[in-house]
């Protein structure tokens, strides 16, 4: 079992694109342990993206994730990181292939409607940032209990 940060971006939720989202990521079969909808603060953006300071695209990744609400999740399951990366696609939307989240919806890397952490380091490190551990529910569902 592993559980990764996802966030649907400024542009998903302008866009009205969450409940999409979040239907793609219950049907594939992984849990919702926690999720809230809020404007994510300059601090938090900066640590959460910290490993990209010196790009060139730093301060404009900064100022989209920013610009208005967005949805913070932990998605828990079998492989939960590898399958979000892969649910969402590849971070270039030009290569991101159809039926994934990126490929279908985006155009721009810029606006990419979508993150998943991409390492249980970064999960762990991602997951603290944004939420405290009092946040993560920890419950079964219906689909996990053997009722024979
Ligand atoms: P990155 O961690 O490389 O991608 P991913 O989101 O797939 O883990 O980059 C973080 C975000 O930074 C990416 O989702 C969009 C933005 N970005 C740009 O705006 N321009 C770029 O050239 C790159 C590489 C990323
Ligand atoms: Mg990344």
């Amino acid at each position: 079992m592993e559980q990764t940060y996802i966030m649907i971006k400024p542009d998903a939720v302008q866009r009205g694109l969450m409940g999409e989202i979040i239907s793609r990521i219950e049907k594939r079969g992984l849990k919702i342990a926690a999720m809230r909808l809020g404007v994510m603060s300059e601090e938090s953006a900066k640590e959460h993206y910290k490993e990209h300071v010196q790009r060139p695209f730093f301060a404009s990744l900064i100022e989209y994730v920013t610009s208005g609400p967005s949805v913070s999740m932990v998605v828990e399951g079998k492989n939960a990181i590898a399958i979000m990366r892969a649910v969402n696609g590849a971070t270039n939307p030009v290569e991101a292939l159809p039926g994934t989240i990126r490929g279908d919806f985006a155009v721009e890397t810029g606006r990419n409607v979508v993150h998943a952490s991409d390492s249980t380091e970064a999960a762990k490190r991602e997951m603290a940032i944004h939420f405290k551990d009092s946040e993560i529910v920890n419950y079964t569902k219906i689909d996990e209990v053997c009722l024979y």
